[in-house]
């Protein structure tokens, strides 16, 4: 891609964060970093203590949702069904902090993967509304 065509170039159009991810194989291992840095980094414990499912139905779910959401086929919906991401959250115990740290993990996630800074920085604005609404359902 030439520098101009980089400087116009927009994540959110079609299914260029998709794209740009890695397809399903890159959104496959975000998820699996994802998921590795949140059990193994003491940081993160308190998030890491609310999952009640076995890791690897967590990470099929979070998978399937995000090709979706990146703009890629709607895998969760063909999986398993309808879902609404804030009301899915609303049993737990989530405020400011649970919802930084879920950030700060998807962060470190998308770095270690090497995702370059204009992806991690478009994505990490994304994720912030969704964990917004989310800690607003559970309100605190
Ligand atoms: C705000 C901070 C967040 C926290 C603390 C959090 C935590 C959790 C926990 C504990 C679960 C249950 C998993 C289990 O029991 O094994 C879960 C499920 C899930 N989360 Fe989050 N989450 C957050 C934000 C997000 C965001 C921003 C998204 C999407 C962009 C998301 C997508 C999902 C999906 C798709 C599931 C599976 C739901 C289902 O199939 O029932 N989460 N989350």
């Amino acid at each position: 891609m030439g520098d101009k065509n980089k400087a116009n170039f927009a994540f959110g159009v079609g299914d260029n964060t998709y794209q740009a991810v890695g397809q399903e194989e890159g959104i496959v291992r975000l998820v699996d970093s994802f998921y590795a840095t949140m059990a193994a980094e003491e940081q993160y414990s308190a998030i890491w203590q609310m999952h009640s499912a076995p890791p690897d139905i967590s990470r099929a779910r979070l998978s399937a949702f995000l090709c979706g959401w990146m703009g890629g086929p709607r895998r969760y919906q063909e999986q398993f069904g309808s879902i609404q991401i804030p009301r899915a959250h609303a049993s737990l115990d989530i405020g400011h902090e649970e919802a930084k740290l879920w950030l700060a993990c998807m962060r470190s996630a998308l770095e270690t993967l090497g995702h370059c800074d204009e992806l991690v920085e478009y994505l990490m604005i994304q994720f912030a509304v969704p964990a917004e609404r989310i800690r607003q359902v559970c309100q605190r």
